[in-house]
């Protein structure tokens, strides 16, 4: 294992080297060694945490509670998965995306609670979204089919591409806390698009007829999807004109895989 490959995108890496880095504690251990010491709950202490505005106080909230929802999503999603992958190699990456999920939503619970919200379990609870929640739902029981590809195209191609378009343009706009927080997501959630990229090209590969049964999983998610970023991008307040662009962005990384 080469340090120069330890900060380097998992997609850009080659398909072998892939196999034999990513898919690895070893490797998920060094990639966050680079940039999660020194930030407890995602964010360095001593990074200012301004009073919000009332109304962007809520909105964030909002988008927050949501961002549980989807994380929540993933981590229940990937659990499942280590039982139905098909080897041992896939089962130890997707045990360190639980690791990973499981932190995301740790971080995002926390982070309302810094925002002054005493129960934020029931504050998701209110604030889901229903879209997202459809989504949830369909691919917990994807993953309860054992269908690998489909669940695997779910989660780590649909929902994540989902996630990283949303939280890097949230990113953007959030206040220095918020921001520090998504940064440190984002970082996780390539892997996990990578993995997704890498199982299933290989996967389409060997076997050409699952191509239309993914796409119809797509016909039926992509609705869902971006009902979601729709109203997201509307709370962080990005500009109507923008929105587009993200969608396409999301339909962009799915059409890398062949499904334009
Ligand atoms: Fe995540
Ligand atoms: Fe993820």
């Amino acid at each position: 294992m080469t340090q120069a490959n330890h900060g380097a995108e998992p997609h850009r890496l080659e398909p072998e080297a892939f196999l034999e880095e990513v898919h690895s504690f070893e490797f998920w251990f060094q990639a966050v060694s680079g940039y999660l010491p020194g930030r407890p709950y995602g964010h360095a202490p001593e990074t200012l945490d301004l009073p919000l505005e009332p109304r962007l106080r809520e909105r964030l909230l909002t988008v927050l509670a949501n961002y549980c929802v989807g994380e929540r999503a993933a981590l229940e999603g990937a659990s499942g998965l280590v039982a139905i992958a098909p080897n041992h190699q896939a089962k130890i990456f997707l045990s360190t995306q639980v690791v990973d999920e499981g932190r995301h939503l740790e971080v995002l619970l926390h982070r309302m609670r810094e925002l002054g919200v005493a129960d934020p379990e029931a504050e998701v609870e209110r604030r889901a979204n229903h879209a997202l929640v459809m989504f949830r739902r369909r691919l917990l029981e994807l993953v309860a089919s054992k269908d690998w590809e489909a669940a695997i195209f779910a989660q780590n191609v649909i929902l994540e591409a989902m996630e990283f378009v949303v939280f890097q343009t949230h990113a953007r706009r959030a206040d220095p806390v918020t921001r520090e927080i998504l940064e440190g997501i984002v970082r996780d959630e390539r892997r996990h698009i990578g993995f997704g990229e890498n199982e299933l090209g290989r996967r389409l590969k060997q076997a050409p007829h699952t191509r239309p049964r993914l796409a119809e999983i797509r016909r039926e998610l992509d609705p869902l999807v971006l009902a979601s970023f729709e109203e997201t991008l509307a709370e962080v307040e990005v500009p109507r004109a923008e929105r587009p662009e993200l969608g396409r962005s999301y339909l962009a990384a799915v059409a890398r895989l062949g499904f334009a």
